[in-house]
């Protein structure tokens, strides 16, 4: 079978993760989650106090990252430096460091070089802001996936309460305003539907509607 390149873009919290998991366990391809990739990263500065507005710390910094994607008990695990990470990543401090670290130019041009890397020898599913437009402009199917900010919003609350119970639907909704704001005006790279993606709005569909869509538009490309 060929090799295929599946983009999804979007913004925050609009269920590309979810989406990506699922066809990648559908499909049996690899999935690569591209903004845990710049959250590691955030991780990475916050932890090692790194100044971002110092160009040759932040490459400097760069250089010593390495970031893995494994599976453990079947969830997609990240990996910084070996140190399992993905549970430390998803809170809403790393999400805004993530938003200003992904706005950096070297930080950028070295996360795009390892996507395209891990992408060289497998079919792959790819989320995140940039895939369609800079990454892969050439995938095979790019979807731009969004849903109306409230919605966004709720799914994101419904999330953050596992870990958090006193999550507030307004301070969540203030956030991926601003996550959407520095998403969109970013730039370099900035969060935008190419041409040629195809839009999925998801706030009045179900996760399998979704995913339902998805397949039926690789089948109708002949991409599976
Ligand atoms: O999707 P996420 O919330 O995990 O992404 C974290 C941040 O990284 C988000 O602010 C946007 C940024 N990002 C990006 O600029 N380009 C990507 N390909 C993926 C994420």
């Amino acid at each position: 079978m060929n090799k295929y390149i599946i983009a999804v873009d979007g913004p925050s919290a609009a269920g590309k993760s979810y989406l990506s998991k699922q066809i990648s366990d559908k499909l049996g391809i690899v999935y690569i989650d591209t903004g845990a990739m710049y959250r590691a990263v955030a991780l990475y500065f916050i932890e090692n106090n790194i100044n971002i507005e110092n160009k040759n710390e932040v490459e400097d910094a760069l250089n010593n990252i390495d970031i893995k994607f494994d599976r453990v008990n079947e969830e997609l695990h990240i990996f910084l430096n070996d140190e399992d990470v993905a549970s430390k990543i998803r809170t809403e401090e790393i999400g805004m460091m993530a938003s200003k670290v992904s706005a950096i130019k070297s930080v950028r041009y070295d996360m795009i070089d390892r996507q395209r890397k891990l992408a060289e020898d497998d079919s792959v599913i790819l989320d995140g802001r940039d895939i369609g437009s800079v990454v892969f402009p050439n995938a095979d199917l790019k979807i731009y996936l969004t849903a109306d900010e409230k919605e966004r919003a709720k799914r994101r609350l419904l999330d953050l309460k596992i870990k958090n119970p006193n999550c507030s639907f307004d301070a969540v909704l203030e956030d991926i305003k601003k996550r959407d704001y520095n998403d969109i005006n970013k730039p370099i790279s900035p969060l935008v539907k190419t041409d040629d993606a195809v839009l999925i709005d998801t706030t009045n569909m179900t996760k399998q509607q979704v995913i339902d869509k998805v397949i039926l538009l690789l089948k109708e490309r002949n991409v599976i």
